[in-house]
Order: C-alpha cells, then sequence, then structure tokens
C-alpha cells in the first residue's frame, strides 16, 4: 500500500512518556490511531490491552467490538529502562510483549511494525568505552544490562521474523534518553561534571523528534529489518565535544570531524534513510 495514505495505527505504549506525543503527531499527520496500553484513560481510541497476554494482544489488533484492525502497528510499551523492576520481572514483560505484539501482527496481516529498541545496545553505559565515536549502527550490539539485552533480542528476533515473511517490514529505533520541553531546565545543571552524562554520549531525543522518526519509519516504503538511532542533534552539554572527550574517553578514536555540540550517537543512516530530520533541541 501507499505508506503516505492515512493508516490505522495500533500505538502500544500509547499512554506513556514518548507514547503521548507519537499518538498526537500520528493524528496531526492525519492517522487514525489507537492506543494499546495496560494504562489509561477511557476514551477514544484507549483499548486497556495486557500485552503479556497473548489472546488479548491478538484480539486488539484484529480490531475490538466494531472496530476495524490495523496498517501498521507501533511497538512501544516496555519497563522503560534497566534497575526499574528485577531483572526477571523486566525481562518477563518486555520480551514476552514484544513476541506478542510481533506474532499477533503477523497473524493479523500487519507487515508494517516500528517499534522502540535503545541506544542501550550501543554498549552503555560506556564503563566499556564505545569501539569509536561518534557510535553507529555498525558494530555489534553490546548490551549491559537485562533491560539491554531483551532489546539486543527483539532486534535478533525480528530478523528471524523477517526471514519468515519475506514482505513484513520491521524498523527498531534506537532511542536516546527522552526528553520533553519540561525536562530541560536540568540540563546546565550536568555540566560541572564531564562524567554526569557520559553515560550515553551526552545524548537526548526531543519527544517530537522521536515522534517524527516513528512517522518517518512507518511511511519508508521497505521489506525486511533495519535498525536506526535516533538522537538529538546535539548533546546535553554546552561543554565543547573536544573537552568532554579528553576528559572521558581520550583514547577512544573519533573516526570524523565532529562540531563542537554535535551528537556523538551518529544519526548520519536515519537522515540518510529515513529523511529524519530533528527540528528541536534544548538550546531552543
Ligand atoms: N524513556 C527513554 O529515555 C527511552 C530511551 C530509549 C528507548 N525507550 C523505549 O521507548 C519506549 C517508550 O518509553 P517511555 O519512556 O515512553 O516509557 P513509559 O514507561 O513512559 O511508557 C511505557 C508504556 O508501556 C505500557 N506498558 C508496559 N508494559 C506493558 C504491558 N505488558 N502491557 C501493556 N502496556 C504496557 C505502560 O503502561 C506505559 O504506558 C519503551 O520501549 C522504552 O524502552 C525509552
Amino acid at each position: 500500500m501507499d505508506q503516505t495514505c492515512a493508516m490505522r495505527i495500533a500505538v502500544t505504549g500509547g499512554s506513556g512518556k514518548l507514547g503521548r506525543t507519537v499518538v498526537r503527531v500520528l493524528r496531526e499527520a492525519g492517522h487514525e490511531v489507537v492506543t494499546l496500553d495496560a494504562a489509561g484513560e477511557r476514551g477514544d481510541g484507549f483499548v486497556r490491552v495486557d500485552l503479556t497476554d497473548y489472546g488479548q494482544t491478538l484480539d486488539a489488533l484484529l480490531g475490538v467490538d466494531g472496530q476495524d484492525g490495523f496498517d501498521a502497528v507501533v511497538h512501544l510499551a516496555a519497563i522503560p529502562a534497566p534497575g526499574m523492576t528485577s531483572n526477571v520481572a523486566t525481562f518477563s514483560n518486555n520480551m514476552q510483549a514484544t513476541y506478542n505484539v510481533f506474532a499477533a501482527a503477523i497473524r493479523a496481516g500487519i507487515r508494517n511494525v516500528v517499534y522502540a529498541s535503545s541506544e542501550t545496545v550501543l554498549g552503555l553505559p560506556f564503563d566499556v568505552p564505545p569501539p569509536y565515536i561518534p557510535v553507529d549502527e555498525e558494530y555489534p550490539a553490546r548490551p549491559e544490562s537485562t533491560y539491554s539485552l531483551v532489546k539486543h533480542l527483539e532486534e535478533q528476533m525480528a530478523i528471524e521474523l523477517v526471514r519468515w515473511h519475506p514482505d513484513l517490514k520491521i524498523v527498531a529505533l534506537r532511542f536516546s534518553n527522552v526528553m520533553d520541553e519540561e525536562d530541560y531546565a536540568q540540563f546546565p545543571s550536568w555540566d560541572a561534571d564531564a562524567r554526569a552524562r557520559k553515560w550515553n554520549l551526552w545524548g537526548y531525543i526531543d519527544a517530537r523528534d522521536g515522534a517524527q522518526a516513528v512517522l518517518r519509519a512507518l511511511e519508508l516504503e521497505s521489506v525486511g529489518f533495519d535498525r536506526f538511532i535516533i538522537a538529538a542533534a546535539d548533546t546535553v552539554s554546552d561543554r565543547p565535544n573536544a573537552e568532554l572527550l579528553a576528559a572521558v574517553f581520550p583514547d577512544v578514536p573519533v573516526t570524523r570531524e565532529v562540531g563542537e555540540h554535535d551528537t556523538l550517537l551518529s544519526i548520519d543512516k536515519a537522515r540518510r534513510i529515513l529523511d529524519y530530520s530533528p527540528k528541536h533541541s534544548w538550546r531552543d
């Protein structure tokens, strides 16, 4: 189908921090959006679903009472960081939910799947330094937590599923740390200590730009699996990159010139293939 036409899109985790903005941006782009989430307010376009339950997940993706099914799924639902629950609870919730969403989407005939992977697979918190800077999608994943291990396993699962279903597209968006506008007030406080935000190479993503990346990935006309780092165009810091890197990662090769505050999480691939173009910076 022409993926620039209005689509009916299920957004799992649509009640969450990133999900709320994704739902708004997809609706503003003319798409019909239904949130599938365990949490949320009764109302238009919300269906309460426990995504660890395959029956509920498949039922919801086929369209509950009187609703149509979906053209696309955006899967954001997860426990969204390491250390929020026990490791096994993070593993069980996130792995099972993602298997259920991918498998149910396929059963429901949906061939356009975009989901939240994470910058953590790049080796965060970089206690072991990255192989080179800017980091990109070209080196093998280095998960350092159970949360990140699941994000890595989900990417591996997606690779096999698109092999089984050659007409299926799954796009993994490796989001950086998601920020809303009100989060920007705290950014200057991090500058006193160069190491304060070394754990993700001083990266972040404005939720509105994260939503833009979701929209671009949904519109991408392709099949198979691909992965993209999605970050803001700049760092969280007013200190120049050269100073931060000399203080924290003096021995890591810097493979190309980076501007004073350019992101060290490369978004070159997303710019090139998705036409992703971040519009929001904390500096504004
Ligand atoms: N927040 C970040 O900095 C960040 C960074 C990189 C990637 N991500 C990923 O982006 C996605 C969204 O993150 P967020 O910050 O908006 O998280 P969030 O916690 O604000 O929202 C997640 C939503 O998922 C729902 N959910 C979780 N498990 C569920 C289940 N089993 N069934 C139904 N609903 C379930 C929750 O109710 C919640 O509304 C996640 O996949 C997260 O791993 C987040």
